[in-house]
């Protein structure tokens, strides 16, 4: 499975988003992460569906939307007629999981399910024969810029194990928070196939390139 580079638009430059997202493709970007906040489920708010469809635009990649937000059963339509390709829920916000990714699957988007850091692996285990994509919190989420939490790689490993376990060897595993080119041989060694970073590609000093060229010579170092 190859390891794909997804970079988190919350640390771009927000005054000029379609130019870095360019950017960011030409350097090598395989997917664009597009994070979503309503000010309820996690303490920030961000952006919504206009500016997702303005990614949309913007790239042709793959949008991966990830919905840091109460109620996203309401909000799921508008993200995929935004033009999202991804859309990523969290468990701690659906009491009706497996309804929700099946809604999110009838869209025509393919349905991820994440997890914070306090939030054990097993809480998916009655979903992971449905899902594209389960996504590893590897920070608190809300913010760009934090540390990496050591103690989730292991989180990695166990829901690569158990979705073995389960013949779904095909499903995308996706870390997200404080990854960068010292943290990504790690999470790839323990199953991530999806690195979402934010703050090591839009504010590395030398640039967005040079950014997603240390990743991926991060990448190529896992064993
Ligand atoms: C955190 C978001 C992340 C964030 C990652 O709540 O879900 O996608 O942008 O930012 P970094 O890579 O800076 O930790
Ligand atoms: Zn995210």
């Amino acid at each position: 499975m190859s390891v794909l580079i997804a970079p988190s638009i919350l640390s771009a430059d927000f005054g000029r988003l379609a130019d870095d997202i360019r950017a960011a493709v030409d350097a090598g970007a395989d997917w664009i992460h597009v994070d979503v906040m309503d000010g309820h489920f996690v303490p920030n708010i961000t952006i919504g569906p206009g500016v997702t469809k303005a990614v949309r635009a913007a790239t042709d990649v793959p949008v991966d939307v990830h919905l840091m937000i109460e109620r996203p059963e309401l909000y799921a339509a508008a993200f995929a007629e935004a033009g999202a390709d991804v859309i990523t829920v969290h468990q701690e916000a659906c009491p009706h999981l497996h309804r929700t990714v099946q809604q999110i699957q009838e869209l025509g988007v393919k349905a991820g399910v994440a997890i914070n850091p306090a939030t054990p692996v097993e809480t998916l285990s009655e979903v992971l024969a449905y899902v594209d994509l389960v996504l590893i919190m590897t920070v608190n989420p809300g913010f760009g810029g934090q540390a990496y939490i050591h103690s989730c790689t292991d989180k990695v490993a166990r829901v690569r194990e158990s979705l073995a376990a389960v013949g779904r060897t095909e499903v995308d595993v996706q870390v997200d928070g404080g990854v960068d080119a010292s943290t990504a041989p790690s999470v790839v060694d323990a199953g991530a196939n999806v690195l979402v970073a934010g703050s090591a590609v839009f504010n590395h000093p030398k640039g967005i390139a040079v950014a997603i060229d240390a990743l991926r010579g991060a990448i190529m170092k896992a064993s």
